[in-house]
């Protein structure tokens, strides 16, 4: 492809959010992260990246959507760092260039990994653009680079994220989970919730995944698995932010299997035995946090994936 390609060619992909089934926490490292045994599960609630061929060396991100205003659409915007990346590792001498406009349906700052998608999205939208001849498991090692949680969104499914988060394996589950997710209006900062939590665990354990958890998995049974949810961050995310513990309760007041924080917070996801439940679930919380403030999606999802190509 060369940089005298028509401006109408665009590359459309969805990206999804994820929770967090389990989240174990380890000590601090001299990098300034944390080592991590994660389970990660993308679910059906989305952002959707276009890339657009733009003169060589313009990179630009535009926001649009409920969150658009939360979002700087700066030289430091993930997407547009994703997209900088790309260019830079595999651009024929800065030839390319792309107009990104991101369609934000996931939380900012919600511990859904919202920016990470974007990365994600980033990188195979422009990947695809620019014709470039990248595995996924290249993405997904150009995605590492730009954050610990932006490799999943490329994957998708259920995974376990070992290190940083960063190092995937897929898990092979069975079924399909019904969520009811509570938003926050305000959300967290992901550094400030691991220095809580450096305050309040100072000698934590070495994290791993449970065995239970996985063998749960493979039941697809909603049952099983909702006693062995967890998240080491909980009491960090509830200490910054003292609501979060009410909304956790609330879910196992009205019916739901299990009640657990998403990633570093503040979404709160409930799981729930099938999709009438949730529909029920997310009516009575609707009345309780307010209508813009629950979302109903199922798990897991495919990761980021090409929606259109137009040439
Ligand atoms: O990689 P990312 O920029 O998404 O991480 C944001 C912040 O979250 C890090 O700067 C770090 O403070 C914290 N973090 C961590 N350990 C991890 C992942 C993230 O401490 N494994």
């Amino acid at each position: 492809m060369s940089a005298t390609q028509p401006v109408d060619e665009s590359v459309r992909v969805r990206v999804p959010a994820k929770i967090n089934l389990s989240l174990a926490v380890g000590p601090a490292r001299p990098d300034g992260y944390h080592d991590l045994a994660t389970v990660f599960q993308a679910v059906s609630l989305h952002d959707e990246l276009t890339a657009t061929w733009a003169p060589p060396g313009e990179v630009v991100v535009k926001t649009v959507g409920p969150y658009a205003d939360r979002v700087a659409d700066d030289e430091d915007n993930l997407a547009c760092r994703a997209a900088r990346l790309l260019m830079d590792r595999h651009g024929d001498g800065g030839a390319w260039g792309a107009h990104l406009l991101v369609d934000k349906g996931i939380p900012v700052a919600g511990g859904m990994a919202g920016g990470s998608a974007d990365a994600a999205g980033a990188l195979l939208a422009c990947a695809a653009l620019w014709d470039l001849d990248l595995s996924p498991a290249d993405l997904r090692e150009l995605g590492a680079e730009l954050g610990a949680d932006v490799p999943f969104p490329l994957l998708g499914g259920t995974a376990v994220g070992t290190n940083r988060g960063d190092e995937l394996v897929p898990v092979l589950g069975r079924g399909c989970f019904h969520w009811v997710l509570a938003l926050s209006d305000e959300g967290l900062s992901t550094p400030e919730v691991f220095a809580r939590f450096d305050e309040l665990d100072t000698d934590p354990d070495a994290p791993r995944v449970p065995d239970e958890l996985l063998a749960a998995l493979g039941t697809g049974e909603a049952t099983e698995l909702a006693g062995c949810l967890h998240n080491d961050l909980t009491a960090a995310a509830c200490d910054l932010r003292p609501d979060l513990a009410r909304t956790l309760e609330l879910g196992t007041r009205y019916g739901a299997l299990a009640s657990l924080l998403s990633g570093s917070g503040p979404t709160v996801a409930f799981l729930t035995a099938g999709e009438s439940q949730a529909m029920d679930l997310a009516h009575t919380l609707r009345g309780e946090l307010g209508t813009d403030a629950v979302r109903r999606v199922r798990g897991p999802v495919s990761g980021a994936k090409l929606l259109q190509v137009l040439r």
